[in-house]
């Protein structure tokens, strides 16, 4: 067995499950897994080509995985109860908003980098909750990038998987999404996170491993709505931003802007507000990821939630990405003892808040703010401790 933990899954189990969906041989399956994550700090960056401070999760995407050669594509999942084959002339388009639309954009960055994918059986396995703004989906594209690399022995470099990954969200799906998640999901180590340059992929591995404080995720539980759609019109806010700064200012990416030049050139935006604010909030959310990284390097965790407190406002009042009940939940959370910093993570629009909760204080918080959020908005919300994991590995029977 695999020397890291398999993080709940029972893999004797998912392979008799593989078998009664496909039948034998069971001798040629392979395992991978990939986790999800968490950001920590620098959210609607990564597509300016900014910075991100995420950390893997110890819950992901567990795939059992087959070569078949008979040009047939074969998906199921033990969390939704489907079973699809399709032949190799069905593969190449989406199939409404079904998961399998992400697995079918891997195989698709494959067919177009010229490999011959003649057919597989996939078992997915998923404890990721879904719409949670924790990654599931690119813990699922990573995981199949991954373990095709492998099963078809097509030498890619890991990197290479993280950019063919985003490709499928970007092109097949149709969400532009930036590199982060992907990137995060790929590269992570376990009990750190990850400092990624999203314009040029540099990257640190900064330890955290907190001795005092805990992680702990909270979930709306809220249903997503427009996610797509207001995710892509905040992609293009940005561009239009960085097209009214660029005739004024030698930069590439808006990513790279600073607070203090936004100020100075203010004025080129009176007919556009809104990229004004989405300009204000890319260039302050960078600045906070450079101050919070060695907030956290030198332990001063009250500086780094204070980060985490103004990322979160800034998310809410200049990108307008949050959401009621993540508003309610922030602030319940801020109201109680013994919490540092509480933001929303991910893209917004509902999914979780990441909060930095000193351990002797995590009863209290999951209970009084799981009462408060449930009286202010009638939803139930889960809470997640999370240990900072690693990347996306094969797993050894
Ligand atoms: C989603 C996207 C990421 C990133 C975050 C916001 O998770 O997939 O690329 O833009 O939102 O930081």
């Amino acid at each position: 067995m695999s020397n890291t933990p398999i993080n709940g899954f029972n893999l004797e189990r998912l392979l008799a499950r593989f078998s009664e969906k496909f039948g034998g041989p069971e001798s040629t399956v392979q395992q991978f897994f990939a986790p999800g994550r968490v950001n920590l700090v620098g959210d609607h960056t990564d597509y300016t080509g900014g910075y991100a401070f995420p950390c893997a999760i110890d819950s992901g995407s567990m795939l059992l995985i087959r070569r078949s050669q008979n040009d047939q594509f074969r998906f199921a999942s033990t969390n939704f109860d489907m079973f699809a084959q399709l032949s190799k002339e069905q593969i190449n388009k989406t199939y409404g908003d079904n998961w399998i639309n992400y697995p079918l954009g891997v195989v698709d960055q494959f067919v177009k980098r010229g490999f011959a994918i003649d057919g597989i059986d996939c078992l997915y396995s998923g404890n990721v909750p879904n719409g949670a703004g924790l990654s599931s989906s690119a813990s699922i594209e990573v995981v199949t990038a991954f373990a095709i690399n492998q099963v078809f022995d097509c030498g890619l470099p890991l990197l290479e998987l993280v950019k063919m990954a985003q490709a499928a969200e970007n092109d097949f799906v149709g969400m532009q999404c930036g590199i982060m998640d992907q990137f995060a999901v790929a590269m992570a180590k376990r009990d750190h996170a990850l400092l990624l340059n999203c314009e040029t992929l540099d990257y640190r591995q900064v330890p955290l491993s907190l001795t005092n404080h805990s992680i702990v995720l909270a979930n709306t539980n809220q249903r997503r709505e427009l996610n797509e759609s207001a995710y892509n019109e905040r992609v293009a806010e940005c561009a239009r931003a960085l097209a009214l700064l660029q005739d004024h200012l030698p930069i590439k990416a808006l990513g790279e802007l600073d607070v203090k030049d936004l100020e100075k050139h203010q004025s080129l935006f009176t007919d556009d507000p809104i990229a004004l604010l989405r300009a204000q909030h890319v260039s302050s959310e960078n600045a906070r990821v450079h101050a919070a990284v060695p907030a956290l390097e030198q332990g001063r965790l009250d500086t780094f939630g204070d980060l985490m407190n103004a990322s979160h406002d800034s998310l809410r009042d200049c990108f307008h990405v949050s959401s009621e009940p993540l508003d309610h939940l922030v602030k319940a959370a801020r109201a109680q003892s013994g919490v540092l910093g509480s933001r929303l993570t991910g893209a917004g629009f509902g999914g979780c808040t990441v909060n930095l909760v000193e351990k002797d204080h995590c009863e209290d918080f999951i209970a009084n703010v799981g009462k408060t959020y449930q009286k202010q908005t009638g939803l139930t919300a889960d809470f997640y401790t999370i240990a900072p994991s690693c990347g996306v590995q094969q797993v050894h029977t």
